[in-house]
């Protein structure tokens, strides 16, 4: 029985645009190791950072619906900050299942920061969301947050998580101007409110100009997946360790062997109309 009094079974399909919520499905998968997960990767549409707001919100319940066809989970984890900030009640709106989102973790970061500046580094589109707004008018009322929102960041991640050469001058210049911001000289804590960012950890933290804390939603999201998990799970038998892609796999090497990686080496392709 996990701690939230759902036993540890059952399935849940985990979602991103990209590589970034394989760090959310590691927390899920070290929390409930009898949880059968599986990873989808929406290739077809990456990266999700840069798109307008319509573009996403006509993408996701769509992309969202084929996954959950095909898939078959008792739980849809949408493993990035940028569709969820934007579109989380849309896609719960068109899934007959529990439906979890990934949000910037504004709350823990402006609890823990002694110095009342706590940097956010996200991508442009979770940045500009007016959920993010309210996050922090909700949580950091008397903390001061500065904000940089990167494409490149999650390129970089995406390079290093695939084992390319990436120089941490790379690291350093994309999220100098966080620091260099008003105020940036006083950030003790950084959210990573991009799930590609844990994979950098610790490049961007050899990489910052005086010592910050880093603070991400993983763990809070795998504890919040086990509490909606239905008792009466749906699909008891079910493995894991399959990939849904929404482009041809053979166009997608890297994505596929990083996957590989985290346990998932079952691919197949999801046809979005
Ligand atoms: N991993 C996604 C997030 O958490 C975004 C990556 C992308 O730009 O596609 O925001």
């Amino acid at each position: 029985m996990s701690d939230s009094g759902n036993p540890s079974t059952g399935s849940v399909l985990v979602f991103d645009s990209g590589m970034g919520g394989l760090t959310i499905a590691r927390e899920i998968m070290a929390l409930a190791p009898g949880l059968a997960v599986d990873y989808a990767a929406d290739s077809g549409f990456f990266p999700y950072g840069d798109k307008s707001d319509a573009a996403l919100t006509a993408r996701l319940p769509a992309v969202a619906r084929a996954l959950v066809e095909q898939a078959r989970p008792d739980v849809f984890v949408i493993a990035c900050n940028t569709a969820s900030t934007l579109a989380l009640e849309a896609v719960r709106d068109v899934l007959d299942i529990p439906v979890v989102g990934t949000v910037p973790a504004i709350k823990p970061a402006a609890g823990q920061s002694e110095t009342g500046v706590i940097g956010l580094l996200a991508t442009p589109g979770t940045v500009r969301r007016a959920y993010t707004a309210r996050l922090i008018a909700e949580f950091a009322k008397k903390t001061k947050v500065i904000m940089h929102g990167s494409v490149e960041l999650v390129q970089l991640a995406e390079e290093q998580a695939s084992g390319q050469a990436v120089a941490l001058e790379a690291f350093r210049k994309a999220q100098r101007p966080l620091f260099e911001a008003d105020g940036g000289d006083q950030i003790d804590t950084v959210v990573l409110a991009c799930t590609h960012f844990p994979l950098i950890r610790g490049e961007l933290a050899a990489t910052v100009p005086h010592p910050v804390s880093f603070v991400d939603s993983g763990e809070a999201i795998a504890r919040q997946t086990l509490r909606v998990m239905p008792v009466q799970t749906l699909s008891p038998g079910a493995q894991g360790g399959r990939v849904f892609l929404t482009s041809a796999p053979e166009g997608q090497p890297r994505l596929i062997e990083v996957c590989r990686r985290f346990g998932f080496s079952d691919t197949q392709l999801c046809s979005v109309t």
